[in-house]
């Protein structure tokens, strides 16, 4: 019996409990850490997608998957996968906390699922481990810890099937990966970040290479197949398979950006490029700063991504189809976006509508598209000398 308040919550056609919110609140908002079990309203559209993908990836393996859920909280995301999805062939869901435990058991006893699914309380290392050398392997693993994945990767990537399997990783660290605390990302990530504009993007592909580097210790190849950043978050989906030359093939894709201050050109360069980055700027001369090592490829797989949106598009919808639509329709365009307040701003021109600054791009023959990472921001293919005439004539002529 639990020795706290209770609330009944539902979250897509999932009722469950879960702490009372409101009862944990500092300065006005709720603060997550602060309830006894683990529960937050604001990962909604991460759970939504999730289950979006489950069904997504069960339907393209066309089998229904053995999952394994380390760090479950009061058992939301688990329980959404069993009632949400037709994927879960057997379930483990596991936490730390034993109050999170005995919530997860009263929740998957609401459903009348408590005898299908294995409900332990452990730490994630000692249970992912322990089903590695079992051979107890999993189709997906979903992690999603209090702050980085890194400490949890490597038993992690152990615990996957070596065919076919999923990876699904939440990283909210983003202090780290976003540029202000440098020494922290190295030491979790051993990458250096870079503070800016298009952090966020920046942090998804430092968090892409670190989990395909760990990966492909044990030979196993990982390839992401759905980005994004979104609230206080970042989160890969990759897809996951043993073999030597596949793993060389993924690290081929890591690298470096170098990235001018002055000009605010920047480049996505694979390898170990040395001599190729420069400290000065090619274009003007500026002193370039250099981040890394991070992904340098797509962020999403294309044809798994329409797959997922087909699956949102036959749920109820909403703002998860809004949100997925959005990645779908950045898929191809040009990596790390240009925020045209920002750059505006330092000119001192009054700043135009994102739309109407993507229309004028490609009536002048540039790919422009709008981004999840940012609503006041493009990706685009022209050089940012162009992007800021371009701008400097849409203030001039007013004609927006
Ligand atoms: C961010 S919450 C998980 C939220 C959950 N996945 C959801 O969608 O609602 C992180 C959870 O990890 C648990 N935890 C922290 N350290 C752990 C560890 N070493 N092993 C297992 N669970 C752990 C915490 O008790 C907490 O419930
Ligand atoms: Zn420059």
């Amino acid at each position: 019996m639990s020795t706290f308040p209770l609330r009944c919550y539902k979250e897509g056609s999932t009722v469950f409990y879960a702490p009372d919110v409101s009862l944990y609140a500092e300065k006005g908002s709720y603060v997550p850490s602060r309830a006894p079990v683990f529960y937050n309203p604001k990962m909604a559209l991460s759970r939504d997608v999730a289950v979006c993908v489950l069904q997504a990836y069960s339907k393209e393996a066309s089998r229904r998957l053995r999952v394994c859920i380390p760090m479950a909280g009061c058992g939301v995301r688990a329980l959404r996968f069993m009632l949400e999805t037709d994927g879960v062939e057997s379930i483990v869901v596991n936490d730390l906390n034993p109050a999170a435990v005995s919530l997860i058991e009263k929740n998957f006893e609401l459903h009348g699922l408590k005898g299908k699914a294995t409900i332990c309380c452990d730490d994630a290392n000692t249970l992912l481990s322990s089903s590695a050398s079992r051979g107890d392997r999993f189709d997906l693993v979903d992690l999603d810890p209090f702050g980085s994945p890194a400490p949890f990767l490597e038993s992690t990537i152990r615990a996957l099937k070596p065919k076919g399997a999923m990876l699904c990783v939440t990283a909210t660290d983003l202090p780290l990966l976003c540029g202000s605390q440098p020494k922290a990302c190295l030491r979790r990530y051993g990458s250096m970040p870079l503070k800016g504009e298009y952090c966020h993007e920046v942090a998804v592909r430092i968090l892409i290479a670190h989990a395909v580097s760990v990966a492909a210790k044990y030979d196993y190849a990982l390839q992401p197949m759905l980005s994004y950043y979104f609230g206080h978050h970042v989160r890969v989906y990759f897809k996951g398979k043993l073999g030597a030359k596949s793993a060389d093939e993924k690290l081929g894709t890591i690298g470096y950006l170098a990235h001018c201050d002055r000009c605010l050109s920047r480049k996505l360069v694979n390898g170990f490029p040395v001599s190729e980055l420069a400290r000065k700027c090619p274009s003007c001369g500026g002193e370039v700063k250099i981040a890394g090592p991070l992904w340098c490829g797509p962020l999403q797989d294309e044809v798994f991504l329409r797959e997922t949106v087909k699956i949102a598009e036959e749920k109820e919808g909403g703002r998860t189809l809004t949100f997925l639509r959005l990645l779908l329709m950045e898929a191809s365009a040009p990596p790390l976006y240009y925020n045209v307040h920002r750059i505006c701003s330092a000119a001192c021109v009054p700043c135009p509508p994102i739309k109407k600054v993507i229309e004028s791009l490609r009536e002048r023959g540039f790919s422009a598209f709008k981004t999840h990472f940012s609503p006041i921001s493009v990706k685009t293919d022209a050089p940012p000398g162009e992007l800021l005439t371009l701008l400097k004539e849409l203030s001039s002529s007013s004609k927006f």
